[in-house]
């Protein structure tokens, strides 16, 4: 056998191997086997028939509040920015000026986000429009009179965006379905939070962390580590046990955790009844595959994205949110001081957990398939969505 017909063979036993856990009931889940994680084949599978096709989350949109404001971008290698016309519409551009291939918006030079009138390549000043009717169209190149060129004709591709519940989405297939309709009923059940009028006030970002990208969606797709991983920060308010984990299938899935209640009997596993019956404030998880969960509390919110940037690294961005006036009440400098650490602190737990897995994944010879708690069900159910996508 050529390299590649051994590569080709690898991934097509891989396959097999996800068709057949994809099939199993959660009672006898199987985690994927370690090769999943490390392989560059099912990593270029996966760009493919998933990441390339998907629609994505990439940012919240007031981090593109007005006429102008731009946001760089980099998804898989596509080097993209996400623009705000004079129409207030929004645009994800490709960056890649069309006279010789330039980053309009080189990070070596230009800040990650900010204001412009048009985008003009520091390389000869190509010049492109922001205006959606013609997107990315060139509005000017000095010194090509003298040749046959097709000014009106050149323009930056663009590809397609949504905006739902006040994220920027993104799909890379002009031929995709729009997201709205597969996302509709997520929506009935966040329609009581409307996080469309939240406001993003920090985002950060992890880049290159070095573990594969479904190592970092799994561990945010279950709140059974915070007994663990989060035994000092999240586990004595938000419990992992006490996670009620919802019966999603397909692309999203929800889960809820009670803040821990000083009044509940203590002494066993599992939920325990309230002395007023009242709804329990606490966390409702959401994810959207293949790389978004957002978590929202009764005052505030985290969003977190994921994107891949080969088969063992990923970038991490989180966003915190909170409810519109918020920012403007008194005191509140001081309480994002908190959420900034909390958030950095949270994260910084997660990822002694990615690097840690991703060491045991990459171990030779590979350790055999791990199990499942019922509270993994969305590891399941996530399986169950890569087999669609994958198979
Ligand atoms: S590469 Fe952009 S103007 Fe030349
Ligand atoms: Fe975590």
């Amino acid at each position: 056998m050529t390299l590649d017909q051994t590569k080709a063979e690898a991934l097509r036993e891989m396959l097999a191997e996800l068709r057949r856990l994809a099939a199993l009931p959660l009672e006898r889940g199987q985690t994927l086997p370690p090769h999943a994680y490390t392989s560059p084949e099912l990593y270029e599978w996966e760009v493919e028939r998933i990441f390339r096709r998907e629609w994505l989350c990439v940012a919240r949109a007031e981090e593109i509040p007005q006429p102008g404001s731009y946001l760089r971008l980099d998804v898989l290698g596509t080097p993209l920015v996400i623009t705000r016309d004079e129409e207030g519409e929004l645009h994800a551009l490709s960056r890649v000026c069309r006279h010789r291939f330039m980053d309009l918006l080189p990070p070596e030079t230009v800040p990650e986000q900010g204001c412009l009138k048009r985008l003009t390549c520091p390389y000869h000043t190509w010049t492109y429009r922001l205006n959606g009717q013609y997107a990315g169209q060139l509005a000017g190149a000095p010194l090509m009179q003298r040749v046959d060129f097709d000014q009106a004709g050149c323009r930056l591709p663009a590809h397609r965006v949504e905006v739902w519940n006040g994220f920027v989405m993104l799909n890379l297939d002009p031929g995709a379905a729009p997201a709205a309709p597969e996302l509709h009923e997520l929506d009935l059940r966040l329609s009581g939070h409307n996080i469309a009028d939240w406001v993003s006030v920090h985002t950060q970002t992890w880049e290159g962390v070095p573990a594969n990208w479904k190592v970092a969606v799994e561990n945010g797709s279950e709140n059974y580590h915070h007994m663990g991983t989060h035994a000092a920060t999240l586990e004595p308010v938000l419990p992992g046990r006490d996670t009620e984990v919802h019966e999603c299938d397909g692309r999203w899935f929800t889960m809820f955790t009670p803040l821990s209640d000083p009044e509940r009997d203590d002494t066993g596993p599992g939920r325990h009844p309230r002395s007023d019956q009242g709804p329990r404030p606490g966390m409702l998880i959401a994810g959207i595959f293949p790389q978004f969960v957002l978590a929202l509390l009764p005052d505030s919110a985290v969003s977190i994205r994921w994107l891949p940037t080969g088969p063992a690294t990923h970038d991490t961005r989180i966003t915190a949110m909170v409810p519109p006036g918020v920012p403007d009440t008194p005191g509140f400098e001081e309480q994002m001081v908190g959420i900034r650490a909390q958030i950095a602190r949270i994260q910084e737990e997660d990822l002694v957990a990615a690097r840690g897995v991703q060491r045991g994944l990459a171990s030779h010879p590979a350790p055999s398939n791990g199990r499942f708690s019922h509270l993994e069900r969305p590891l399941w159910q996530f399986q169950r969505y890569l087999a669609e996508r994958l198979l």
